[in-house]
């Protein structure tokens, strides 16, 4: 693995072709406690700058093969965060301001004084560090505003993608990619991959997820460069030299919920520890609000099964009471169809009261449930022609007693009690079975009165025929106040007669 800048001490890498200049720079730099490397031309500097991170070079102008300027040229194609120092003979001070034109730190002209070197080596990594803070506090900065942004997320996708994309521009990625763990197969799964701008045509390479979650429990999170990274794979990266690769666990508690793997293509950009400790921060937020996120979905997908669940009890109930209203007309041909009738009749009354619509379908199910009560009353002597005799009139009577009575132990039959227990009630109090009076009488009952009378006017009856739409109205207008809330009795002729002209316009026949 490799070290933070400064958790070390700082290294120096000293090139020069002459073997006294190296010697003497490494005692002493080693002696002010710097870790001194050297190396006699610009190409082995270049690969051991490959090979490890250097906080600083101090490079002779003039070499054989590779020269100082080249060198400075080729490190800063690196991209590396390393200070270049170039030493020059008297007589090449121009060439020396060249260099520092073309990104040198500083120069220091031979012969030199030792304590000059150190000096400059000192104030070089003093910047350096300063430097590097500043950028920590902006990554820090920009991290916040990531977290910030997972945190107020609820949507798994969102704190996806600003996972990705965080791990593209705050560490530089070619490819960022994130496995999550199917909490039913316990098996990784990539749930989604994100490639920079220099990254095309897809990316190949295969995780080896067991090596990666043995290292994990070892040594927690992974920055590996190089050859060195391909233990991680089982399949590497195919047409691409991988130069890095960071993976951090996603956990929530000691559970390891998923991995963020990064990976850097970019010749000399090799993740730093900086930035896989700033992963590192960014997975302990992530992994959060991937639970919370997931959490919230689940609890989604349940509210919406339950929904279902009520939606086919509703359904249920309401074949459950057609079921009912057909099995008391199957006993008389003549109420045949009027508790669906009465149904709709009332769901006017409702709808031109603009009730909220679960108020109209319990109107609408009062309405079928009104006579329920006539069960059990014997048809053949009620439907004769002509008056009926005082016993019968008491026995017809208790049919809204009766359907109290059946209604009252099924639960959710109880809020229908009033349609069929006070749909004989009047307005000035003459109905039955208890003689209430205006707003005494539940709505319910109120409505389903109106509707009740109005279809047993325009039905034929065994004792008559059907009276036409017109008389059944005007009769209805009679009887407002005396024996119907005037009210209701006028939005009920409104809707009714609107109902009418839309049968007509749509070419439907309409009772006269
Ligand atoms: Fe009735």
């Amino acid at each position: 693995m490799e070290s933070t800048l400064h958790e070390e001490s700082p290294r120096v890498l000293v090139v020069d072709d002459e073997k006294v200049i190296r010697e003497i720079l490494s005692d002493f730099l080693t002696m002010e406690g710097y870790v001194v490397r050297t190396v006699e031309n610009g190409e082995n500097a270049l690969q051991e700058l490959e090979r490890r991170n250097y906080n600083l070079v101090i490079s002779d102008l003039k070499m054989p093969g590779m020269g100082g300027l080249e060198l400075l040229e080729r490190v800063g194609e690196l991209r590396q965060n390393v200070l270049t120092v170039i030493m020059t003979g008297f007589g090449t001070v121009e060439t020396a301001i060249e260099a520092m034109k073309k990104g040198a730190y500083d120069y220091i002209l031979k012969p030199f004084k030792i304590e000059e070197v150190v000096h400059v080596v000192e104030r070089g990594l003093d910047r350096q560090r300063l430097q590097a803070e500043n950028i920590r506090l902006k990554e820090a900065v920009s991290l916040y505003k990531v977290s910030e942004a997972i945190a107020q997320s609820l949507s798994l996708d969102t704190v996806l993608d600003l996972i990705l994309d965080a791990m593209l521009v705050e560490a530089e990625a070619d490819v960022a990619s994130l496995l999550l763990k199917d909490p039913g197969t316990g098996l990784f799964v990539e749930r989604t991959q994100r490639h920079g701008p220099n990254v095309t045509g897809g990316f190949s390479g295969a995780v080896n997820i067991a090596e990666v979650l043995d290292h994990y429990r070892v040594d927690k999170p992974i920055l590996a460069h190089g050859l060195r990274a391909l233990r991680f794979f089982e399949e590497p990266p195919k047409d691409r030299r991988l130069v890095s690769f960071c993976s951090i666990p996603l956990k929530v508690q000691d559970r390891v919920i998923g991995m963020l793997n990064a990976y850097s293509y970019t010749r000399g950009h090799k993740f730093s520890e900086g930035q896989r400790k700033m992963l590192s921060v960014l997975a302990s937020r992530a992994a959060v609000s991937i639970e919370n996120a997931r959490l919230y979905e689940d609890l989604v997908s349940k509210h919406q099964d339950l929904v279902k669940v009520n939606q086919s009890l509703a359904e249920n109930f309401r074949a459950t009471i057609i079921g009912f209203a057909h099995a008391l007309e199957e006993s008389d041909k003549y109420t045949r169809g009027h508790s669906e009738r009465v149904a709709f009749y009332s769901s006017l009354t409702a709808r031109g009261l603009t009730l909220p619509e679960p108020e109209v379908e319990r109107v609408v199910q009062a309405g079928l449930m009104h006579d329920i009560g006539k069960i059990g009353i014997r048809y053949e002597k009620l439907n004769k022609p002509g008056k009926l005799t005082p016993e019968e009139v008491a026995m017809f009577r208790t049919h809204p007693a009766k359907g109290k009575r059946i209604l009252e132990p099924i639960p959710s039959m109880a809020e229908l009690i009033p349609g069929a227990w006070c749909h004989h009630e009047n307005w000035d109090g003459s109905g039955y079975p208890r003689g209430l009076m205006g707003d005494n009488i539940p709505l319910l009952g109120r409505i389903v009165a109106i509707a009740d009378t109005y279809d047993a006017m325009t039905s034929d009856r065994a004792y008559r025929k059907a009276l036409p739409h017109d008389v059944s109205i005007a009769e209805l207008e009679r009887c407002a106040g005396a024996q119907f809330d005037a009210e209701l009795t006028s939005v009920f002729i409104a809707k009714v007669e609107e109902h009418r002209r839309e049968q007509v316009a749509s070419g439907k026949d309409v009772p006269r």
